[in-house]
């Protein structure tokens, strides 16, 4: 599984505010969201207390995030940052109650998420994708496609454009 690269996540317009996604991106399950502010957060999915998944739980006021099962809630940047159960017995929550963010970059009308060591994400953005955003392209969005196989056999065969077209030409 490659988890050091950028992988996008979808486009800018399938992420609405306030709506909860989960996403299965470099075998990691992740929970994406867009903020009152505008901003898309992606988190661990998994829940630090007892892994129930994030995406089914839901969105309070100030973008919190609570879990559905015993209502643990989450900052956008993955903090814990309310326990229910905690009211009545101490008021200390442990600083391993976290999820781990993940880097996200919105450009050219997609949202980007990098899955691997944060250091390296940082050093070089994602591709640059022009004629999605821009005024002298069509972009058509479909539906998408199951193919049974694995991605990275579908990813080779468009990297092969290249090739393929200069074979045609003779060149
Ligand atoms: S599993 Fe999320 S609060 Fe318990």
């Amino acid at each position: 599984m490659i988890r050091n690269a950028w992988y996008a996540l979808g486009f800018s317009a399938e992420l609405p505010t306030g709506a909860l996604q989960g996403h299965q991106v470099a075998g990691l399950p992740i929970v994406a969201w867009r903020t009152e502010g505008g901003d898309v957060v992606a988190l661990d999915a998994r829940c630090a207390h007892k892994r129930f998944p994030l995406w089914d739980g839901r969105l309070l006021d100030g973008d919190r995030l609570e879990c559905a099962y015993h209502g643990f809630c989450y900052d956008p940047t993955g903090r814990c940052v309310a326990i229910p159960a905690l009211a009545e017995r101490s008021q200390r929550i442990p600083t391993t109650a976290r999820q781990r963010p993940f880097p996200i970059v919105e450009q050219d009308g997609l949202v980007w998420i990098w899955t691997g060591d944060p250091e390296r994400g940082a050093k070089g953005g994602p591709p640059r994708t022009p004629e999605i955003a821009g005024t002298g392209w069509e972009t058509l969005v479909t539906e998408p496609i199951e193919v049974a196989a694995n991605y990275r056999l579908l990813i080779e065969n468009l990297f092969d454009l290249r090739g393929r077209a200069d074979r045609k030409m003779g060149s």
